[in-house]
């Protein structure tokens, strides 16, 4: 008898740990330690570089403008207009790349020079970190707005996520995906595409390589 009632609670211990264990794995928590992007703190820094952006008259309603040129090239808008420069948040000091991504009926510069919140389908941002963020990539933050500073979201395989952080950094290099796949790839090794835009840290301790 004494031994069964061992036995039993034994099982429902077992039971207990198993329940308690899958609780821990599934937790948001413990979700963002694994993933590279749109844990909690990726999307408070998303929030926080939003604010500094509009400081700065880069996004938001007060936005400084500049001439939209034609894109065209996939996945990004078809209209565009790019800004960069330095930028300070929580004490670093890190360069900025801000590109808006104008679509829609009728797109063409004319048109988005004549009402740009009309054809504003999303912002995408690359900020350069502070040292020891990501440096297997130069340390760059990457972040897709919506036009009211809300970050998109994802459907991949493995669950939707927020558009902020390592956006897709993978177990390695060839598992990379998303934004950092790309620009991996861009000319010059400094994953930036255009060859007009320079980052001026380039060779301090901004960077990592
Ligand atoms: C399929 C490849 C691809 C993916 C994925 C991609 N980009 Fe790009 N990106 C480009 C190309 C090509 C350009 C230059 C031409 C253009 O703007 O369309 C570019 C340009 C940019 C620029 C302007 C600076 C530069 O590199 O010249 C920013 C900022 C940017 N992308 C951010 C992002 C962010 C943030 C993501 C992820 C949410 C992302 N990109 C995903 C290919 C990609």
């Amino acid at each position: 008898m004494k031994k069964h009632i061992t036995k039993t609670l034994a099982i429902v211990f077992s039971l207990y740990l198993i329940i308690v264990l899958n609780a821990c794995q599934t937790s948001p928590a413990s979700t963002s330690m694994h993933r590279p992007a749109g844990g909690p703190e990726d999307v408070h820094y998303a929030r926080q570089l939003w604010q500094a952006l509009q400081e700065k008259q880069l996004v938001g309603e007060q936005a400084r403008t500049s001439k939209p040129f034609f894109g065209g090239a996939k996945p990004h808008g078809m209209i565009l207009e790019v800004m960069a420069q330095n930028l300070m948040l929580n004490k670093h000091t890190g360069f900025v790349i801000v590109k808006k991504n104008y679509n829609g009926d009728q797109v063409s510069v004319a048109n988005v020079e004549r009402d740009r919140k009309r054809y504003l389908s999303s912002i995408t941002v690359m900020y350069q970190r502070e040292a020891g963020y990501d440096p297997d990539n130069q340390n760059w933050f990457w972040v897709k707005y919506q036009p009211d500073g809300q970050l998109f979201e994802k459907n991949t395989p493995m669950g939707r996520f927020l558009m902020a952080g390592k956006i897709m950094k993978g177990k390695t290099p060839e598992q990379n995906g998303g934004c950092i796949y790309c620009h991996r790839s861009a000319g010059g090794g400094d994953y930036i595409f255009y060859p007009n835009i320079h980052n001026p840290n380039i060779g301090n301790k901004n960077q990592t390589h």
